[in-house]
Protein backbone atom coordinates (compact mmCIF):
# COMPACT_ATOMS: atom_id res chain seq x y z
CA UNK A 1 0.00 0.00 0.00
CA UNK A 2 1.69 3.19 -0.76
CA UNK A 3 1.45 6.31 1.92
CA UNK A 4 1.82 9.98 0.67
CA UNK A 5 3.04 11.68 3.22
CA UNK A 6 3.73 14.97 0.90
CA UNK A 7 2.28 17.20 -1.38
CA UNK A 8 0.83 15.81 -4.13
CA UNK A 9 -1.12 16.68 -7.24
CA UNK A 10 -3.94 15.14 -8.69
CA UNK A 11 -6.16 15.97 -11.90
CA UNK A 12 -8.75 18.69 -11.81
CA UNK A 13 -11.54 17.25 -9.93
CA UNK A 14 -15.45 17.81 -10.24
CA UNK A 15 -18.31 17.95 -8.04
CA UNK A 16 -21.32 15.44 -9.26
CA UNK A 17 -23.42 17.03 -6.78
CA UNK A 18 -23.65 20.88 -5.45
CA UNK A 19 -26.50 23.20 -4.36
CA UNK A 20 -25.95 26.39 -5.19
CA UNK A 21 -29.62 27.96 -4.47
CA UNK A 22 -29.95 31.59 -5.56
CA UNK A 23 -29.20 35.45 -5.30
CA UNK A 24 -26.26 36.00 -3.05
CA UNK A 25 -26.51 32.32 -1.83
CA UNK A 26 -25.75 31.33 -5.37
CA UNK A 27 -22.52 33.77 -5.39
CA UNK A 28 -21.08 32.51 -1.83
CA UNK A 29 -21.33 28.71 -3.26
CA UNK A 30 -20.07 29.69 -6.59
CA UNK A 31 -16.88 30.96 -5.24
CA UNK A 32 -16.29 27.87 -3.43
CA UNK A 33 -16.91 25.08 -5.85
CA UNK A 34 -15.51 26.77 -8.35
CA UNK A 35 -11.90 27.10 -6.94
CA UNK A 36 -11.18 23.67 -6.98
CA UNK A 37 -13.73 22.25 -9.41
CA UNK A 38 -14.07 22.15 -13.50
CA UNK A 39 -17.43 21.02 -13.28
CA UNK A 40 -20.50 20.87 -11.12
CA UNK A 41 -23.59 19.42 -11.53
CA UNK A 42 -25.58 22.04 -10.24
CA UNK A 43 -29.15 20.13 -8.67
CA UNK A 44 -32.37 21.35 -10.09
CA UNK A 45 -34.40 21.82 -6.37
CA UNK A 46 -33.97 25.68 -6.43
CA UNK A 47 -37.38 27.39 -4.93
CA UNK A 48 -38.55 27.38 -8.71
CA UNK A 49 -37.27 23.92 -9.72
CA UNK A 50 -35.62 24.26 -12.92
CA UNK A 51 -38.56 22.07 -14.59
CA UNK A 52 -37.82 23.24 -18.40
CA UNK A 53 -35.35 24.80 -20.37
CA UNK A 54 -35.85 28.55 -19.79
CA UNK A 55 -35.26 28.31 -16.06
CA UNK A 56 -32.01 25.75 -17.04
CA UNK A 57 -30.49 28.29 -19.40
CA UNK A 58 -30.90 31.02 -16.87
CA UNK A 59 -29.72 29.09 -13.67
CA UNK A 60 -26.41 28.22 -15.71
CA UNK A 61 -26.12 31.81 -16.84
CA UNK A 62 -26.18 32.83 -12.89
CA UNK A 63 -23.59 29.94 -11.72
CA UNK A 64 -21.35 31.09 -14.92
CA UNK A 65 -21.30 34.92 -14.10
CA UNK A 66 -20.90 34.56 -10.03
CA UNK A 67 -17.44 32.30 -11.21
CA UNK A 68 -14.31 33.89 -11.42
CA UNK A 69 -13.03 30.77 -13.56
CA UNK A 70 -13.78 28.98 -16.44
CA UNK A 71 -16.09 26.70 -14.98
CA UNK A 72 -18.85 24.51 -16.09
CA UNK A 73 -22.10 23.95 -14.17
CA UNK A 74 -24.45 21.22 -15.60
CA UNK A 75 -27.92 21.52 -15.21
CA UNK A 76 -30.70 18.12 -14.56
CA UNK A 77 -33.74 19.07 -15.09
CA UNK A 78 -36.04 18.30 -11.85
CA UNK A 79 -38.76 15.83 -13.49
CA UNK A 80 -42.42 16.42 -12.46
CA UNK A 81 -45.52 14.75 -12.93
CA UNK A 82 -46.64 17.16 -15.20
CA UNK A 83 -43.06 18.28 -17.37
CA UNK A 84 -43.91 19.36 -20.63
CA UNK A 85 -41.80 16.43 -22.56
CA UNK A 86 -41.15 17.90 -25.61
CA UNK A 87 -39.10 20.92 -24.04
CA UNK A 88 -37.65 17.95 -21.74
CA UNK A 89 -36.51 15.52 -25.00
CA UNK A 90 -35.52 18.97 -26.92
CA UNK A 91 -33.03 20.14 -23.44
CA UNK A 92 -31.39 16.90 -23.68
CA UNK A 93 -30.54 17.25 -27.34
CA UNK A 94 -29.38 20.22 -27.03
CA UNK A 95 -27.61 19.91 -23.66
CA UNK A 96 -29.53 22.26 -21.80
CA UNK A 97 -30.08 19.50 -19.64
CA UNK A 98 -27.64 17.55 -18.07
CA UNK A 99 -29.82 14.21 -17.87
CA UNK A 100 -32.96 14.60 -14.70
CA UNK A 101 -33.20 14.53 -10.80
CA UNK A 102 -35.82 12.57 -9.57
CA UNK A 103 -37.08 13.85 -6.20
CA UNK A 104 -39.66 11.54 -4.56
CA UNK A 105 -42.32 14.02 -3.27
CA UNK A 106 -41.30 15.95 0.45
CA UNK A 107 -38.09 13.45 0.51
CA UNK A 108 -36.00 16.82 1.54
CA UNK A 109 -35.58 20.53 0.42
CA UNK A 110 -37.46 21.56 -2.27
CA UNK A 111 -39.12 18.07 -3.33
CA UNK A 112 -42.71 19.59 -2.73
CA UNK A 113 -43.12 19.59 -6.64
CA UNK A 114 -41.17 15.65 -7.04
CA UNK A 115 -42.57 12.51 -7.59
CA UNK A 116 -45.36 10.74 -5.87
CA UNK A 117 -46.28 7.71 -8.59
CA UNK A 118 -43.51 6.96 -10.31
CA UNK A 119 -45.02 4.82 -12.94
CA UNK A 120 -46.38 8.96 -14.15
CA UNK A 121 -43.27 9.77 -15.08
CA UNK A 122 -42.06 6.11 -17.20
CA UNK A 123 -42.60 8.04 -20.34
CA UNK A 124 -39.65 10.44 -19.01
CA UNK A 125 -36.98 7.66 -18.54
CA UNK A 126 -38.23 6.23 -21.61
CA UNK A 127 -36.55 9.50 -23.04
CA UNK A 128 -33.55 9.55 -21.32
CA UNK A 129 -32.86 6.08 -22.14
CA UNK A 130 -33.04 7.25 -25.95
CA UNK A 131 -31.24 9.93 -25.71
CA UNK A 132 -28.18 8.21 -23.49
CA UNK A 133 -28.74 10.58 -20.56
CA UNK A 134 -28.43 10.03 -16.56
CA UNK A 135 -31.42 9.49 -14.44
CA UNK A 136 -29.65 11.25 -10.88
CA UNK A 137 -31.77 9.83 -8.46
CA UNK A 138 -32.58 11.03 -4.25
CA UNK A 139 -33.22 7.66 -3.61
CA UNK A 140 -35.62 7.60 -0.18
CA UNK A 141 -39.31 6.68 -0.38
CA UNK A 142 -40.95 8.35 2.18
CA UNK A 143 -44.12 7.63 3.80
CA UNK A 144 -45.35 7.74 7.52
CA UNK A 145 -45.11 3.89 8.25
CA UNK A 146 -41.40 3.85 6.93
CA UNK A 147 -38.52 4.54 9.57
CA UNK A 148 -36.33 7.18 8.22
CA UNK A 149 -33.29 5.04 8.25
CA UNK A 150 -34.77 2.74 6.25
CA UNK A 151 -35.79 4.88 3.54
CA UNK A 152 -33.26 4.13 1.11
CA UNK A 153 -33.03 0.47 1.41
CA UNK A 154 -37.07 0.80 0.71
CA UNK A 155 -36.71 2.84 -1.70
CA UNK A 156 -34.45 0.15 -3.73
CA UNK A 157 -36.46 -2.37 -2.62
CA UNK A 158 -39.78 -0.99 -4.13
CA UNK A 159 -38.66 1.45 -6.64
CA UNK A 160 -35.41 1.24 -8.45
CA UNK A 161 -35.24 -2.30 -8.42
CA UNK A 162 -38.35 -1.88 -10.88
CA UNK A 163 -36.65 1.34 -12.83
CA UNK A 164 -33.45 -1.38 -13.58
CA UNK A 165 -35.48 -4.17 -14.84
CA UNK A 166 -37.61 -1.52 -17.17
CA UNK A 167 -34.62 0.62 -18.52
CA UNK A 168 -31.65 -1.51 -18.78
CA UNK A 169 -29.95 0.87 -20.95
CA UNK A 170 -30.50 3.96 -19.01
CA UNK A 171 -27.58 5.46 -16.76
CA UNK A 172 -28.88 5.83 -13.21
CA UNK A 173 -27.10 7.77 -10.16
CA UNK A 174 -27.70 7.01 -6.61
CA UNK A 175 -27.22 9.86 -5.39
CA UNK A 176 -25.44 10.54 -1.78
CA UNK A 177 -25.63 6.30 -1.03
CA UNK A 178 -26.09 6.24 2.47
CA UNK A 179 -25.81 2.39 3.08
CA UNK A 180 -24.06 -0.68 3.06
CA UNK A 181 -27.51 -2.24 1.37
CA UNK A 182 -26.99 0.50 -1.43
CA UNK A 183 -23.60 0.15 -1.89
CA UNK A 184 -24.36 -3.33 -2.42
CA UNK A 185 -26.89 -2.85 -5.13
CA UNK A 186 -24.86 -0.68 -6.92
CA UNK A 187 -21.69 -3.20 -7.23
CA UNK A 188 -24.04 -5.72 -8.00
CA UNK A 189 -26.15 -4.12 -10.81
CA UNK A 190 -25.32 -3.50 -14.64
CA UNK A 191 -25.65 0.98 -16.01
CA UNK A 192 -25.47 2.28 -12.07
CA UNK A 193 -23.29 4.04 -9.79
CA UNK A 194 -23.34 6.06 -7.17
CA UNK A 195 -21.85 9.69 -5.39
CA UNK A 196 -20.73 9.56 -1.63
CA UNK A 197 -20.49 12.85 0.22
CA UNK A 198 -17.74 13.27 2.72
CA UNK A 199 -20.12 13.65 5.60
CA UNK A 200 -21.68 10.15 5.33
CA UNK A 201 -17.82 8.93 5.51
CA UNK A 202 -17.26 11.06 8.47
CA UNK A 203 -20.42 10.74 10.73
CA UNK A 204 -23.01 7.67 11.98
CA UNK A 205 -26.32 8.61 13.28
CA UNK A 206 -25.15 9.27 16.98
CA UNK A 207 -23.48 12.65 15.57
CA UNK A 208 -27.13 13.93 15.11
CA UNK A 209 -29.79 12.39 17.08
CA UNK A 210 -29.97 13.00 20.63
CA UNK A 211 -32.62 12.54 23.07
CA UNK A 212 -34.36 15.28 22.45
CA UNK A 213 -32.72 17.29 20.18
CA UNK A 214 -31.01 17.47 17.17
CA UNK A 215 -27.53 18.24 15.74
CA UNK A 216 -28.81 20.42 12.75
CA UNK A 217 -25.92 21.20 11.72
CA UNK A 218 -25.23 16.95 11.13
CA UNK A 219 -29.02 16.92 9.78
CA UNK A 220 -29.06 15.79 6.04
CA UNK A 221 -31.35 13.91 3.59
CA UNK A 222 -30.41 10.80 3.61
CA UNK A 223 -29.45 10.80 7.31
CA UNK A 224 -26.07 9.07 8.35
CA UNK A 225 -26.31 5.83 9.41
CA UNK A 226 -24.24 3.54 11.32
CA UNK A 227 -20.90 2.72 11.78
CA UNK A 228 -21.17 -0.50 9.20
CA UNK A 229 -22.79 1.44 6.38
CA UNK A 230 -19.98 4.74 7.35
CA UNK A 231 -17.67 2.18 6.67
CA UNK A 232 -18.52 -0.16 3.66
CA UNK A 233 -18.90 3.95 1.82
CA UNK A 234 -15.03 4.64 2.87
CA UNK A 235 -14.45 1.11 0.80
CA UNK A 236 -16.23 1.93 -1.58
CA UNK A 237 -14.64 5.07 -2.14
CA UNK A 238 -11.31 4.33 -1.65
CA UNK A 239 -10.94 1.01 -3.11
CA UNK A 240 -10.49 1.70 -7.09
CA UNK A 241 -13.64 0.80 -7.52
CA UNK A 242 -14.94 2.54 -10.83
CA UNK A 243 -18.66 2.81 -10.00
CA UNK A 244 -18.19 5.43 -7.15
CA UNK A 245 -17.28 9.07 -7.41
CA UNK A 246 -17.23 12.65 -5.85
CA UNK A 247 -20.44 13.94 -5.04
CA UNK A 248 -20.63 16.63 -2.24
CA UNK A 249 -24.07 17.39 -1.89
CA UNK A 250 -23.07 20.36 -0.37
CA UNK A 251 -26.19 21.95 0.85
CA UNK A 252 -26.02 25.53 2.31
CA UNK A 253 -28.84 26.54 4.85
CA UNK A 254 -28.51 30.18 6.63
CA UNK A 255 -28.33 29.66 9.85
CA UNK A 256 -31.60 30.90 11.00
CA UNK A 257 -33.36 27.51 9.18
CA UNK A 258 -30.81 25.72 11.04
CA UNK A 259 -32.76 24.53 14.11
CA UNK A 260 -32.31 21.91 16.96
CA UNK A 261 -34.97 20.04 16.00
CA UNK A 262 -36.71 18.05 13.44
CA UNK A 263 -38.05 21.21 11.48
CA UNK A 264 -34.97 22.08 10.74
CA UNK A 265 -33.40 22.28 6.97
CA UNK A 266 -31.87 19.20 5.80
CA UNK A 267 -28.50 20.24 4.58
CA UNK A 268 -24.94 20.00 5.39
CA UNK A 269 -22.24 22.62 3.84
CA UNK A 270 -19.29 21.24 3.12
CA UNK A 271 -17.54 22.82 -0.23
CA UNK A 272 -14.84 25.75 2.10
CA UNK A 273 -13.10 22.25 2.93
CA UNK A 274 -14.89 19.26 0.34
CA UNK A 275 -11.81 18.25 -1.50
CA UNK A 276 -9.51 18.58 1.73
CA UNK A 277 -12.07 16.18 3.57
CA UNK A 278 -11.79 13.54 0.74
CA UNK A 279 -8.47 13.92 1.15
CA UNK A 280 -7.86 13.41 5.53
CA UNK A 281 -10.47 10.46 5.39
CA UNK A 282 -8.82 8.91 2.18
CA UNK A 283 -5.34 9.25 4.15
CA UNK A 284 -7.18 7.72 7.19
CA UNK A 285 -8.14 4.49 4.99
CA UNK A 286 -4.14 4.54 3.64
CA UNK A 287 -5.59 5.21 0.14
CA UNK A 288 -4.45 8.74 -0.78
CA UNK A 289 -3.12 7.10 -4.25
CA UNK A 290 -6.61 6.61 -4.99
CA UNK A 291 -8.25 9.74 -4.39
CA UNK A 292 -7.64 10.92 -8.11
CA UNK A 293 -9.58 8.07 -9.32
CA UNK A 294 -12.64 8.76 -6.94
CA UNK A 295 -12.50 12.08 -7.34
CA UNK A 296 -11.38 13.14 -11.22
CA UNK A 297 -11.87 9.65 -12.92
CA UNK A 298 -15.08 7.93 -12.28
CA UNK A 299 -17.40 10.24 -12.79
CA UNK A 300 -16.37 11.51 -16.22
CA UNK A 301 -16.22 7.83 -17.45
CA UNK A 302 -19.47 7.23 -16.19
CA UNK A 303 -21.12 10.05 -17.54
CA UNK A 304 -18.79 10.04 -20.98
CA UNK A 305 -17.17 13.18 -20.92
CA UNK A 306 -13.76 14.37 -21.13
CA UNK A 307 -11.65 13.92 -18.02
CA UNK A 308 -10.19 17.09 -16.92
CA UNK A 309 -6.29 17.97 -18.25
CA UNK A 310 -5.53 20.63 -15.53
CA UNK A 311 -4.09 19.59 -12.44
CA UNK A 312 -4.52 20.42 -8.46
CA UNK A 313 -1.87 20.19 -5.57
CA UNK A 314 -2.96 19.27 -2.35
CA UNK A 315 -0.03 20.32 0.59
CA UNK A 316 0.23 18.65 3.98
CA UNK A 317 -0.70 21.90 5.70
CA UNK A 318 -3.27 22.01 8.81
CA UNK A 319 -5.85 24.41 9.04
CA UNK A 320 -8.66 25.33 10.88
CA UNK A 321 -12.00 25.01 9.50
CA UNK A 322 -13.44 28.19 9.75
CA UNK A 323 -17.36 28.03 12.11
CA UNK A 324 -19.14 30.53 9.10
CA UNK A 325 -18.85 31.21 5.42
CA UNK A 326 -20.28 34.89 4.99
CA UNK A 327 -21.61 36.82 2.11
CA UNK A 328 -23.19 39.79 1.79
CA UNK A 329 -26.19 39.13 4.46
CA UNK A 330 -25.68 35.56 4.17
CA UNK A 331 -24.78 33.07 7.00
CA UNK A 332 -23.85 29.39 7.07
CA UNK A 333 -22.21 27.25 9.50
CA UNK A 334 -19.35 25.26 7.66
CA UNK A 335 -19.13 21.43 7.66
CA UNK A 336 -16.38 20.81 10.30
CA UNK A 337 -16.38 23.98 11.53
CA UNK A 338 -13.27 24.36 14.20
CA UNK A 339 -11.77 21.28 13.46
CA UNK A 340 -8.61 20.59 11.97
CA UNK A 341 -8.00 19.44 8.90
CA UNK A 342 -4.14 18.16 7.72
CA UNK A 343 -4.76 18.64 3.94
CA UNK A 344 -4.53 21.77 2.01
CA UNK A 345 -5.29 23.07 -1.83
CA UNK A 346 -2.98 25.13 -2.71
CA UNK A 347 -3.86 28.79 -4.25
O1 LIG B 1 -29.70 17.19 3.07
C1 LIG B 1 -30.05 17.49 1.95
N1 LIG B 1 -30.18 18.78 1.59
N2 LIG B 1 -30.34 16.53 1.07
C2 LIG B 1 -30.85 16.80 -0.12
O2 LIG B 1 -31.10 15.89 -0.86
C3 LIG B 1 -31.15 18.19 -0.52
C4 LIG B 1 -30.36 19.15 0.23
C5 LIG B 1 -30.85 20.57 0.13
O3 LIG B 1 -31.17 21.00 -0.98
O4 LIG B 1 -30.87 21.26 1.13
ZN1 LIG C 1 -28.44 17.07 -2.80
Amino acid sequence: MVTVTKNFEILQPDDWHVHFREGDMLHMVTNYSSRINNRCIAMPNTIEPITNTIKAKSYKKKIEQASKYNFNPLIPCYLTENLDSNDFRLGLQNGIFFGAKLYPTNATTNSKKGITDLSKIYNLFEILEEENSPLLIHGEKVSENIDIFDREQTFIDEELKKIRNTFQNLKIVLEHVSTAYGVNYIKENKNIAGTITPHHMLLTKKDVFFDDKINPHHYCMPVVKNETDLIELRNAASQNNNKFFLGTDSAPHHTRDKTYDLSSKPGIFSAPCSIELYAEIFEQENALDKLETFASINGPIFYGLPINSSKIKLQKKEWIVPEISRYKDIEVKNFYANKKINWKVAN
